[in-house]
């Protein structure tokens, strides 16, 4: 298998994109993160790229005038890097199909529920407020739609009845942690 060549984009945190970093680190994912992505100027996800000496572009949404100009800018890096897989790890922008169509079936997403259950924001929130004993995360293929794409991997998370909605978000971020980096390795064979 050859080494696969990615690029992260992160809006926040960043802690999956540093399981992914760790993970090839680590020897468990043949995989180099050739670039992160970023469009919030405080991202921490910054700083995780940092510290594991990957490039860090910042692509500020604000400075542009629609989304396909801002997935226009977003190719252009890509295109730039030679990036086969594009890892969305808490992207919060809504892509066009100019993005899709850029890499088709070459774009990752994780997703805190088990889906097709509570797509969109808040997931964990929605899934916990709902009562449900069992949710979870998903590793899935970008599409259009929001959260809709082939689901790849899918990691279930127990509801404690002691839970708050923070022990329950820790809970499913250990296990994005895992399945994110394995999903990638996964898929690129
Ligand atoms: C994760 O919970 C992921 O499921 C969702 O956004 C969050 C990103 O967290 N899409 P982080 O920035 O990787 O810490």
């Amino acid at each position: 298998m050859s080494v696969k060549v990615l690029a992260v984009l992160a809006s926040g945190s960043g802690s999956n994109l540093e399981a992914i970093a760790q993970a090839i680190v680590n020897g468990e994912l043949k995989a180099k993160i050739a670039v992160v992505i970023y469009n919030e100027p405080d991202a921490f996800a910054r700083q995780r790229a940092e510290k594991y000496g990957i490039p860090a572009i910042l692509v500020n949404h604000r400075d542009y005038k629609s989304r396909k100009a801002l997935d226009l800018a977003i190719i252009n890096i890509l295109e730039k890097y030679n990036v086969d897989l594009v890892i969305m790890a808490g992207w919060m922008r809504i892509v066009t199909q100019v993005l899709i169509d850029a890499f088709p079936e070459r774009i990752l997403n994780i997703h805190p529920s088990l889906l097709p259950s509570f797509k969109g924001i808040h997931a964990i929130e929605q899934a916990f407020n709902y009562g449900v004993k069992v949710t979870g995360c998903t590793v899935h293929l970008l599409s259009l739609e929001v959260d809709s794409g082939k689901i790849l991997k899918q990691a279930a998370v127990p509801v404690l009845p002691e839970d708050t909605l923070e022990d329950l978000q820790k809970r499913i971020q250990v296990q994005e942690h895992i399945i994110y980096p394995e999903a990638i390795a996964e898929y690129s064979h």
